[in-house]
């Protein structure tokens, strides 16, 4: 459990995130194409699903990347503190969610090892696609449960069992962690953190995060409805083992 990836990985991170997230339009598309907005806002309420009362509730939202994830959870919350590491990404979150008119939502630059935020200072911590990002996952985790007062922290990892998932960790280097990212994985490292009670549900077949082209097309929209109608079947089957996302819910 006691994982470390060394420096180097830390520092393939922030570069790498430096240049993937310094296009507000990769943003904006992000939330206007049917199929990529349907699985943020789908991925994030999945996630906080077992929560009540959020509406009255501060939120971390780490490894906040181009504000995406923050800027659906400002529709959740009273309000969310996005962070990340990398200064090009907070610089297009900053715009995008200005762009997206978010009045109740703010990023800032942070890093996970050194949050620098005091004990309790949030209700809830959340964060997508970013444990397998970091160079020692548990210490993440540590931190992260001392900033949330409830002791809670929800979200979504990559499932390395999928197919999809897989195959670009074997291609991009920076994305090389997920190959351990597994239920569990999540699972033991959450009990290793000082959480007690953890939920993981699977969640998505199709490639939502790749920009590719031709199935990425806008004019495929109308496909949407059937394409959701499987991914909800499939989940229910034991090929949920290969879905491409580790929904969560861990507390304290
Ligand atoms: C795959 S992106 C996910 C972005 C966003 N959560 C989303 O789902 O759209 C992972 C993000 O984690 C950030 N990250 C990685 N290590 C970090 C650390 N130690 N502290 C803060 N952010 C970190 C990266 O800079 C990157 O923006």
């Amino acid at each position: 459990m006691n994982q470390h990836r060394g420096d180097e990985f830390k520092q393939l991170q922030r570069e790498t995130y430096d240049s993937l997230y310094n296009d507000l339009d990769f943003a904006l598309y992000k939330v206007q194409h049917p199929f990529r907005q349907y699985f943020e806002h789908h991925i994030v309420s999945l996630a906080l699903k077992g929560l009540e009362g959020s509406e009255r509730m501060t939120c971390l939202d780490i490894g906040c990347g181009q504000g995406i994830t923050t800027y659906v959870l400002s529709k959740h919350f009273n309000r969310v503190v996005g962070v990340d590491f990398s200064r090009g990404a907070i610089r297009t979150a900053t715009a995008f969610l200005e762009a997206m008119d978010v009045e109740n939502a703010t990023v800032l630059v942070g890093d996970v090892d050194n949050l620098g935020l005091a004990r309790d200072s949030v209700d809830v911590v959340h964060f997508k696609d970013f444990l397998h990002h970091t160079v020692e996952p548990l210490r993440a985790l540590e931190n992260l449960r001392e900033v949330s007062s409830q002791g809670r922290v929800v979200g979504a990892e990559v499932n390395g069992r999928s197919p999809i998932m897989s195959l670009f960790g074997r291609l991009a280097k920076h994305e090389r962690g997920l190959l351990d990212s597994n239920r569990q994985w999540l699972s033991d490292l959450a009990l290793a953190a000082g959480f007690k009670e953890i939920t993981i549900d699977e969640f998505s077949f199709y490639p939502y995060p790749m920009r590719i082209p031709i199935i990425g097309d806008r004019r495929l929209g109308p496909l949407l409805p059937a394409i959701t109608a499987v991914e909800t079947f499939l989940v229910k089957t034991p090929l949920r083992r290969y879905a491409n996302y580790l929904v969560f819910d861990a507390s304290c």
